[in-house]
Order: structure tokens, then C-alpha cells, then sequence
């Protein structure tokens, strides 16, 4: 069995798995679910002291495309969850302590996230979640659901001198590990990690989910509620290696937690051989349910002893010096492409699409004219039938 443990500062978390703040570590039932899931962490629903922040909109979700709900689907999540229900110093006091201490048993961390809005509430929320047995810290500095004047979440988490302070703020009043959660839209990810990591972040969450808006075109007004939502989902993939590998590049010298877009194990290794030394997942365990994660573990270690790693440290990053700037994709590389007709459903979409006019019916057959085609690969990559062959000239 290879090793999956990681390290976070001084807390060693037994594989890089974390469930995220949010549904999956909301209430009593899920902590326990999240506790025996073998998930290494979960984060707490962030605390507040924010009142209209602690009450649920209702209804509250929204998912476009649900029929693609398996792993890969590509469908997006939309809802207004705001924060923990539970007034902070009940949750800390109370049911906090109870989760660390079950959690314990199963070598499980707790990290408490926090969202101040204020100096004031800042240092109260870090005292409490310290005093009572939290084994990390996070920042929630990306929560969508802010008010314009409200200096948290995405609004904060917009400004990286805010951003700084916060965090310089909070590592100063306790001797927890800190983690700083990431904003991935209106700024510069990297910007904000780096002031973060200036201020004392022992880790940065690279990043979270979006703002997003879906308007009813008959009412003319936003579904549900009138308001803008939280917006993600598996797409968000791409996105997050992305940022994976410019931090890496910025060598920014604590570890770093993959964030949004989590679909599948595959996910998983990508973002660590991106440069993240762990991870953090929410939309797939509510769509998928906690047990995901005993299933993606096996997956890990399968894959990693398929490879010959026996650490996670082995592969963390491999991939980066893979990542060519554009001036260096090669642009002469000659490829075309052939139909299989025995695959081939004549949907005709390739032909349609091709900017070259290269694919035409001949006999009842989709055929490819190689001296006009260019070798782009359109036609392979919207086929759905895999029918499109492409090779090397
Ligand atoms: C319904 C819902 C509620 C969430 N609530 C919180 C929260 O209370 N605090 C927080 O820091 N992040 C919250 N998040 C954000 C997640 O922790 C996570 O960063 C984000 O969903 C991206 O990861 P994912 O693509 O795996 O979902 C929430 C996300 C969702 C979908």
C-alpha cells in the first residue's frame, strides 16, 4: 500500500482528501457521515456571527443539466446555502468539541473555518474555534453570498491588502495552522495566495466557486429567491489545475489545497500532479454521498502503485515542467484525420463543422479528403461515436 499522507505545517492528515465547508459538513448526520467516510479532514460550516448569514433561503438549489449527474457529467450546481445556522460560540463550544473528539478516534482533523467581518469578530472566531479544540484554521475568504458593504467572503477576499491584514490578524492569536481560502474570480488568485502566505497562511486553498445568476426570461427575474447564487461544478476543473500550476510556478512556498471541480479520482491525482499536496471537495460528495471517498482512495493507491510512487511527495507537481508556454506548442506538426465506417452514425456533425470543408459523403460514406484536411482534430473531438481516427502524417 502506498503512502498517502500529507503534511499541513505540523498536522499530518492520513491522505490528502478533505471534505469542504458546506452541505457535506452541515448538521450533525453529515459530520458523522464525513467522520467515517475516511476522508483525512472536514471543514466545519463556516461560523459567523452574521445573523441574516445563519438563515437558509428556501428553496435554496438549483442544478442545470441534472442528467449529467455521474462522474465527469458536466452539470452545474447553483444554490444560496449561506453559512452555519448555529450561533458560534454554541457551535464551538458544544458541538464542535463533541465532532473533534469522535473525530479524533478516527484520525480524523477538524478544521474550523471562520468568516469575521471585522477586527473584532475576526479575533473572537479565531479564540473560540482555538480555545475548543479545532486542529487547523480556514478563511472564508470567498463566500459569494455577501453584501457589497460587508467586508468578507468574496468582498474581502477580493482585496489582497484585506486579505493580508486578516490573515496577519488571526496567526497572531493562535498557534493553529491557518489556511487561507482562495477567491477564483475578480482577481488574481496568485496575487492573493502570495499576500496571504505574507501575512502567515500555513496553507492556501486554490479556489473556491463562483457568483453566478440564473434569470427566469418570462418573470424576468432570478429563480427561487431573487438573488445571485454560489455556481460550480466538475468544469471547474480545468480552471483549478490552471491556477494549480501557476502557484507552483510562483513557488510560494507552503502547501497548496486543490479546490473546486472535483468530479472523480482522476481529479485528484491531476490537481496533486499539478502541485497540490492535498485537496478539498464538496459538489461530489453531495451529488456522489461520502462514500465517494473510500472508492477514490482505493483508486489513488491503485494508481499510484501502477506508477511505482509510494508518496504522495513522489509525483506532488511532476506534471508542471510538462506545461509548455504558448510560444513553444509546436505549429507545424502535420496530422489528419480518417472515418471509420463501421463506427461512423452520420450524424454528419464533423462535416458540418470542419473549417476546411474536408469531409464529404461518398457512396454513403463520411470520408476525409486529406488533402484539404488540416489536422486540427475538430472533427475527432466532437465525435461521439469515437469514429474519427487521427494520426500522424
Ligand atoms: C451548497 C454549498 C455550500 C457551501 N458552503 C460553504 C461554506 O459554508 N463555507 C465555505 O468556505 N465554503 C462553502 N462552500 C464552498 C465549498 O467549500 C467549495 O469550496 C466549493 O464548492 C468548490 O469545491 P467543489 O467544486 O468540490 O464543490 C459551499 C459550497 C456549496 C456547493
Amino acid at each position: 500500500m502506498p503512502d498517502l499522507g500529507v503534511k499541513i505545517k505540523n498536522v499530518t492528515l492520513k491522505n490528502p482528501i478533505i471534505i469542504a465547508s458546506g452541505t457535506p459538513t452541515y448538521g450533525p448526520t453529515n459530520v458523522k457521515k464525513c467522520i467515517k467516510s475516511d476522508a483525512a479532514a472536514f471543514v466545519t460550516k463556516t461560523l459567523c456571527y452574521t445573523e441574516w448569514l445563519q438563515k437558509q433561503p428556501r428553496p435554496r438549489w438549483h442544478v442545470e443539466h441534472p442528467e449529467a449527474i455521474e462522474e465527469g457529467g458536466y452539470f452545474s450546481l447553483y444554490s444560496t446555502e449561506r453559512l452555519n445556522p448555529t450561533p458560534p460560540e454554541e457551535y464551538a463550544r458544544k458541538k464542535m468539541k463533541e465532532y473533534v473528539k469522535e473525530a479524533h478516534d478516527f484520525d480524523v482533523k477538524v478544521i474550523a473555518s471562520i468568516a469575521g467581518t471585522d477586527p473584532q469578530t475576526w479575533a473572537k472566531l479565531t479564540d473560540l474555534v482555538t480555545e475548543n479544540g479545532a486542529d487547523m484554521i480556514e478563511l472564508n475568504l470567498q463566500c459569494p453570498h455577501v453584501e457589497k458593504n460587508q467586508p468578507t467572503g468574496m468582498i474581502a477576499g477580493r482585496d489582497p491588502e484585506l486579505c493580508y491584514s486578516i490573515l496577519d490578524s488571526v496567526k497572531k492569536r493562535t498557534p493553529l495552522p491557518v489556511i487561507g481560502k482562495v477567491l477564483g474570480e475578480g482577481v488574481d488568485p496568485i496575487k492573493v495566495a502570495g499576500r496571504m502566505i505574507d501575512g502567515g497562511a500555513d496553507a492556501v486553498l486554490l479556489t473556491g466557486r463562483y457568483q453566478g445568476l440564473y434569470l427566469n426570461i418570462e418573470t424576468e427575474k432570478p429563480i427561487h429567491w431573487g438573488g445571485m447564487g454560489g455556481y460550480g461544478g466538475f468544469w471547474q476543473a480545468s480552471i483549478t489545475r490552471k491556477w494549480l500550476v501557476r502557484a507552483s510556478e510562483a513557488n510560494l512556498g507552503v502547501p497548496i489545497i486543490g479546490g473546486a471541480g472535483i468530479g472523480g479520482y482522476e481529479d485528484i491525482v491531476s490537481y496533486l500532479l499539478c502541485g497540490a499536496s492535498s485537496v478539498e471537495v464538496c459538489t461530489a460528495i453531495i451529488v456522489f454521498g461520502h462514500k465517494i471517498v473510500k472508492r477514490w482512495l482505493r483508486q489513488i493507491s491503485a494508481w499510484m502503485d501502477s506508477k511505482g510512487y509510494s508518496s504522495i511527495a513522489d509525483f506532488s507537481g511532476r506534471a508542471v515542467k510538462n506545461i509548455l508556454p504558448p510560444s513553444q506548442i509546436p505549429g507545424d506538426t502535420p496530422y489528419a484525420s480518417r472515418i471509420a465506417p463501421e463506427s461512423c452514425q452520420k450524424c454528419l456533425r464533423c462535416m458540418e463543422a470542419c473549417p476546411y470543408d474536408a469531409i464529404t459523403v461518398v457512396d454513403k460514406k463520411l470520408v476525409v479528403n486529406l488533402e484539404r484536411c488540416d489536422g486540427c482534430r475538430l472533427c475527432a473531438a466532437l465525435c461521439g461515436q469515437g469514429a474519427v481516427e487521427f494520426f500522424k502524417r
